[in-house]
């Protein structure tokens, strides 16, 4: 098996692919193994940049990171369509989470706490103001939070273009999926592919979503702990006479579920998202539609007029504390980017710099040492008497 690379990426979704990209921006020759690259969750999800609506209580670690790659997303944006030309559909519109009862007002109030306690810009209107900004919205909307900052990308144009930026930065593909990863004294040398392919490689990143806890041949205490957390997502159109149909995101939380309605300006209209835990199910299901269009057509009525296009799942990569894992395993050589949960999209610039440091410096940069895999490690000292001698 001779070597084929410096950096051998394990899945080709936007995380593996922002990866691949900045590595090969640092010279390192990389490969991206995946049969079908910028697929995955990243077809689903609805883009939302949305560090301060969606911040919760005791994950003010993961919001310094997911503030660092909010603030990396203009350039980024601009780098990325300066390398392929393309339009990622970023627009800095902002959103508005607003509140349909009593319930849902006190915990509006309790999440603008939290957010004026982190220093974040986000402004109490009440239902009025509300409607003036968003004339669509019911006239029972009690109050909202207007923030400024959390903007949104098209997670597939995102995708297509990282392919792109890859190809001309002389990323390799190959096509198939990876089957194990290939160990040689205690260290990861590269992957074998499903059709009996060996690819050698100096580090290996294993960045497969929420598939990334699945892949053979990594050692059981270096397996990533994510699972799947299915989401079910629609997607309606604006004709062009409703339009503007909503001026930025909207969303609430209603009977307890998240709901948010996405406008891009090219008039689709992205509505998510359902939360399950149900393994690698990824059927659309009349509830999920019916629980989606009940609580959005209680925030917006007019959208029972709209076309509903496409109705889709997908599988968040859920990690123990909702937040990546990043960098360096306790294996030499294999290194993860996974387990990005619900901000996959925001984190997508930050991943990319972040594993590329990793990747040429050995270790992770200051911002991102929180999220080492290394957290996740059992203790000697906590393991059974038979297993920690
Ligand atoms: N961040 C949106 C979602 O995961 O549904």
């Amino acid at each position: 098996m001779s070597r084929t690379a410096d950096v051998l990426v394990v899945g080709g979704g936007i995380i593996g692919l922002v990866t691949a990209w900045r590595a090969a921006q640092r010279g390192l020759a990389t490969v991206v193994v995946d049969p079908g690259p910028g697929g995955g969750a990243a077809q689903v999800a609805a883009g939302m940049l949305a560090a301060v609506t969606e911040l919760h209580h005791g994950e003010e670690t993961l919001l310094a990171l997911n503030l660092a790659s909010a603030q990396r997303y203009p350039a980024f944006v601009a780098e990325l369509t300066g390398v392929t030309g393309l339009d990622l559909g970023y627009r800095r519109c902002g959103t508005l989470a607003v509140a349909l009862d009593a319930d849902d007002r006190a915990h509006l109030r309790d999440l603008h706490t939290l957010q004026t306690g982190a220093g974040l810009s986000s402004r109490w209107l009440n239902g009025r103001e509300c409607r003036r900004l968003e004339p669509m919205l019911a006239p029972g909307v009690r109050g909202g939070l207007r923030v400024d900052d959390d903007h949104q990308i098209d997670p597939r144009r995102l995708a297509a273009a990282l392919v792109a930026a890859c190809r001309s930065a002389g990323v390799d593909f190959h096509l198939h999926r990876a089957e194990s990863l290939l160990v040689a004294r205690e260290r990861a040398v590269g992957v074998a592919l499903e059709d009996g392919t060996r690819l050698a490689a100096g580090q290996v990143v294993l960045a497969a979503g929420s598939l990334s806890g699945r892949l053979a041949g990594v050692p059981d205490d270096v397996l990533p702990p994510v699972r799947p957390v299915k989401g079910q997502v629609l997607r309606l159109t604006v004709p062009p006479r409703y339009a503007p149909f909503l001026n930025r995101t909207v969303r609430a939380v209603v009977r307890g579920s998240q709901v948010y309605l996405v406008p891009r300006e090219n008039g689709e209209l992205v509505v998510g998202a359902t939360s399950e835990e149900l393994g690698w199910d990824t059927t659309v299901t009349a509830g999920g539609v019916y629980e989606l269009l009940r609580d959005a057509h209680e925030l917006v009525p007019g959208i029972t007029e709209l076309p509903l296009t496409e109705t889709r799942a997908g599988l968040r990569p859920g990690s123990p504390d909702n937040a990546p894992l990043l960098g360096p395993t306790a294996l030499d050589g294999l290194l993860l980017a996974t387990g990005h949960y619900r901000n996959g999209v925001l984190l997508t610039p930050v991943t990319g710099d972040v594993l590329a440091h990793a990747l040429v410096n050995g270790e992770l940069p200051g911002t991102a040492r929180p999220f080492s895999p290394l957290r996740f490690r059992t203790p000697v000292h906590a393991l059974p008497q038979e297993q920690s001698v």
